[in-house]
């Protein structure tokens, strides 16, 4: 554990497959923080899982809820946060996160995403054509917006430990 008294949370942005979870586990151990997933705090409060959420109420009551989840704990103390894809893109849930936490992307190359991806594909975005299309889709609307972080770091494939201790360099 590196002593770092941070008071603010830390908040990993970047598209799906980026390791956003993974990492976020493992630099919240190095930082002595507690690790929290806003799509697993959502599925809580909402009782269904992500998939259900958007077929249920849509995206766009899913995002009004993933807005309010993470707006809850970011007022909290300082976390380690993972975030679902879309929440830095919206508006709302970015200034909040600009005003009080710290911001990391997780920038990965999208053959990568899409092999991680693929390997389970539970992701209702993904699952309306080929995962490839959309995710270089989503990469050219969302890669100009997620470079509004704090921080970026390269997500490249190689061990996610690697991306913890560049993140902790780069805070
Ligand atoms: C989404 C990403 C997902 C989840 C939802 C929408 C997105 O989270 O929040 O399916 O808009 O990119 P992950 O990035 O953790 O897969």
């Amino acid at each position: 554990v590196v002593s770092l008294r941070l008071s603010k949370t830390i908040v990993l942005v970047g598209l799906m497959g980026a390791g956003k979870t993974t990492v976020g586990r493992r630099l919240a151990t190095r930082l002595g923080l507690s690790f929290v997933d806003a799509d697993a705090e959502i599925e809580t409060a909402a009782g269904r899982s992500i998939t259900e959420i958007f077929e249920d109420f849509g995206e766009a009551e899913f995002r009004k809820g993933e807005r309010s989840v993470i707006t809850r704990l970011l007022k909290g103390r300082p976390l380690v946060l993972a975030t679902g894809g879309g929440a830095f893109m919206d508006p709302k849930t970015r200034a909040r996160i600009k005003d009080i936490g710290i911001s990391v992307w997780l920038k990965a190359d999208i053959p990568l995403l899409v092999e991680r991806v693929g390997r389970r594909n539970t992701r209702p975005l993904l699952r309306t054509g080929d995962p490839r299309e959309i995710l270089t889709r989503l990469a050219a609307e969302r890669y100009p917006v997620y470079a509004e972080a704090d921080i970026t770091v390269e997500s490249g494939g190689g061990p996610h430990d690697e991306v913890v201790e560049d993140i902790i360099a780069a805070l």
